[in-house]
């Protein structure tokens, strides 16, 4: 874990939230690569479980809501942790909005689920959708952990990736399973090691006050075998407590749709990735590190340096024919020229840079450059006309 800390502050993935004035327990700040990785983990989800279907439909809610949401979700009544001395603690943050005595209580949200519960009607209304169908949210929730600990594994400030798909009670089993396969497929698209990933089928004292089943996927973390994520049958929990209904055309009835939630952590999925990506070998006679992400959540696909910073016709070339085009097409593209070549590769290995690309004296007379594979450390010699194509074919 210290390694990964390390590497990740070292490298501007994740800082200490509030740093200078001595932090502010569990909170993290996230610099350009943190930001880059959290953003392609959140597009390959949103890819796969909205754009590339017809049957979930997006919403981004407000994270203040009116306090009546979770009297009824029952989060002000139970949602606690017990303390040192054995009282309940509600970890819910309450803050008031408006000024005075015409202030209300407010809570920031413990989980996104509730944004999708009260926007059921609207979205019913505005897309008519047919059971099963679901609905997705990204964003931030906020718990006031008792004990946040183990960097970003339990904060006070995280983000979720959740969806409710809402099913015909007889249905639920079989799409609980269906969610169970969908979410482990996932987990392999971004590169979690499935050999650290283990299923617990929580206890019925262990479960939240809504769930008639639980799993949680758990994952062997440098700090004992713990939750990465969850997926619970809410069962009709939350749209009974909300007064909502459905009426079901197939059989002309009003009914309440029962709920399957895959409830993903993002913070958790980014440790499990760095967990699974990091790797030490040796090269050249000497110890380095590396993050083995996959190209498609790679902060970075590629580097592009010319061999000497001090030759401009080197340096000339590989910022006009290389880097600007490569740049334009893919965005996720890195310029170094800081250092030896050896320096260079070295830090972007530590950043999980696919693929370093290097302009030299040959490039100027044959119009080819050096692509070298972060895993093997092996070099090909590439035509720059070709490079586009090599690139998409491996992300
Ligand atoms: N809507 C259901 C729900 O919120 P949960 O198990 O309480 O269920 C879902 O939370 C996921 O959110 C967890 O499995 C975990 O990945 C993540 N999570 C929960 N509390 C967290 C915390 N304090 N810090 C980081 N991630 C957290």
């Amino acid at each position: 874990m210290e390694k990964i800390v390390s590497l990740c502050k070292r490298r501007g993935f994740i800082f200490q939230g509030s740093e200078i004035y001595g932090g502010l327990a569990g909170t993290y700040d996230w610099g350009h690569f943190g930001v880059a990785l959290k953003n392609n983990i959140k597009q390959s989800w949103w890819k796969k479980f909205v754009d590339e279907r017809k049957d979930i439909f997006g919403v981004d809610a407000a994270i203040l809501m009116n306090s009546k949401v979770w009297e009824a979700s029952g989060h002000v009544a139970g949602f606690s942790d017990p303390t040192e001395d054995g009282k309940q603690f509600n970890v819910m943050f309450k803050t008031e909005v408006g000024v005075g005595e015409e202030a209300a209580i407010s809570y920031l949200r413990p989980e996104t689920a509730q944004g999708m519960f009260v926007n059921f009607k609207n979205t019913v209304d505005a897309f008519h959708p047919k059971l099963p169908f679901g609905m997705a949210q990204i964003g931030k929730a906020f718990r006031n952990e008792i004990a946040p600990r183990d960097f970003i594994f339990r904060q006070r400030e995280f983000e979720q990736m959740e969806i409710e798909y809402f099913v015909r009670s007889a249905d639920w089993e079989k799409y609980f399973e269906y969610w169970k396969d969908e979410m482990e497929e996932w987990m392999e698209e971004v590169g979690i090691d499935m050999n650290k990933v283990h299923e617990l089928e929580v206890e019925e004292k262990d479960r939240a006050h809504y769930s008639k089943r639980t799993i949680d996927f758990e994952f062997d973390y440098p700090f004992g075998r713990k939750e990465l994520f969850g997926l619970a049958y809410r069962n009709d929990f939350d749209l009974k407590n909300h007064k909502l209904e459905y009426i079901d055309e197939e059989i002309g009835e009003k009914i309440i749709p029962h709920i399957i939630e895959p409830s993903v952590g993002l913070d958790r999925i980014v440790l499990a990735i760095l967990l699974s990506s990091y790797v030490e070998d040796e090269k050249d006679g000497e110890v380095r590190s590396y993050l083995k992400f996959k190209p498609n959540i790679a902060p970075v696909i590629c580097a592009v340096s010319p061999l000497l910073k001090n030759k401009p016709e080197l340096v000339e070339y590989a910022n006009t024919k290389v880097y600007a085009p490569l740049k334009a097409e893919f965005g996720r593209v890195a310029w170094d020229d800081n250092g030896n070549i050896g320096k260079r590769y070295r830090r972007q290995d530590e950043i999980g840079t696919p693929f370093c690309i290097v302009v030299d004296f040959d490039t100027l007379t044959d119009d080819t450059v050096t692509v070298r594979d972060r895993d093997t450390g092996e070099q090909e010699r590439i035509k720059v006309a070709d490079l586009k194509n090599y690139l998409k074919e491996r992300i």
